[in-house]
């Protein structure tokens, strides 16, 4: 019995010892030391031992139960260590390498413009006011002086949302929102997203308006030249000259459509003023009494001017962009120029 004994003690402290992983130890545990392993059986028949050979039998069996628990705990303490090394070798990260900075985003073009715009018209004395981009036909069109069959519509391609309600074509509505809530006198400037149905390199469905007002009483079209002037001096340059050419707007009376000497070539000719010279950048006038009155304002008392221009071409002028597309394509390329 001895023999046998030291048989099974020999293999199972081999076994430990060949054993390369906690798992391969594992197996080994169940081997020997299991419900039905062989120690654990050899325990299980010491019932069948005569008496009297049983203390020294027992003291032999216990004897190789300790030897095998106790080599299985040392090798699974050392394996676990290994294995805990090699994991944490594993993981190692490098601390020290240079990390691909994270990337800052930069204000967007025409972000830049309309802060740029609201604070040189914020510096005349004007206030700042927004109004809804899905608006009524009554504000739209009618109030500005444009009923329902007037053959001006046909100068703005509407997105219609039922007979009554549109997609604003013009910031315009809102001088007619502003005259209709408010007692002169009035020096407001309105930005805001407009749409249209209308696509092609310099015009986008969404295009962003900037519309300005002043009613007060004796207002003239010195008034409105004088502030154009300075408009263009500040978002331009210094020696930017302003000219008005009459025009015609249902809502203005007289009308004006206002050139600047381009701010590419200084007025001398070139790509973006097509050789003239001026780049047309805006529609204005004195506000029209009808709409005054329609506003319920008194156009005996008070008269206006008004103007309105696209942000995105003052930025496609400013900044030389050729496609108003790129202004809404995101393209990163693009916007980080202008930080
Ligand atoms: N709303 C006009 C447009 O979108 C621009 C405009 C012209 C605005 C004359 C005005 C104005 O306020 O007086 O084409």
């Amino acid at each position: 019995m001895k023999e046998k004994l030291d048989l099974i003690k020999n293999a199972a402290l081999k076994k430990i010892d060949d054993a390369v992983s906690t798992a391969e130890l594992n197996d080994v545990r169940v081997k020997y030391l299991g419900k039905s392993g062989e120690i654990s059986m050899i325990m299980r028949d010491m019932a069948n031992v005569p008496k009297e050979e049983r203390p020294a039998m027992g003291k032999l069996v216990n004897e190789l139960r300790f030897a095998v628990e106790g080599a299985l705990s040392e090798k699974t303490e050392f394996l676990a260590r290994k294995e805990e090394e090699l994991r944490l070798k594993e993981e190692e990260i490098d601390v020290t390498l240079p990390v691909k900075g994270r990337k800052i985003g930069t204000l967007h073009p025409l972000t830049l413009i309309k802060r740029e715009l609201i604070d040189i018209f914020v510096g005349m004395g004007f206030s700042v006011d927004e109004g809804p981009e899905i608006e009524s036909d009554l504000f739209n069109f009618q109030l500005l002086n444009i009923p329902k069959d007037h053959p001006s519509r046909d100068m703005q391609d509407t997105f219609y949302i039922n007979e009554n309600v549109v997609l604003r074509t013009q910031t315009s509505a809102m001088q007619a929102r502003i005259m209709t809530t408010t007692k002169p006198p009035i020096r407001v400037v309105v930005p805001g997203k407009v749409y249209r149905s209308d696509d092609d390199a310099s015009h986008s469905p969404i295009f962003n308006q900037f519309e300005g007002l002043a009613i007060d009483k004796h207002i003239t079209m010195g008034d409105l030249q004088g502030c154009l002037q300075t408009f263009a001096e500040k978002i331009f340059s210094k020696d930017t000259k302003v000219r008005l050419r009459p025009s015609y707007f249902p809502f203005t009376e007289p009308s004006v459509e206002v050139d600047v000497t381009c701010s590419m070539c200084h007025g001398k000719g070139c790509r973006v003023c097509k050789g003239t010279g001026w780049v047309e950048i805006l529609g204005a006038g004195i506000v029209n009494p009808a709409v005054l009155d329609m506003c319920g304002i008194d156009s005996k008392q008070y008269s206006g001017f008004a103007f309105g221009f696209g942000i995105d071409r003052i930025a496609m002028i400013k900044y030389g962009i050729p496609n108003i597309k790129l202004l809404y394509e995101n393209d990163m390329r693009f916007l980080k120029q202008f930080n």
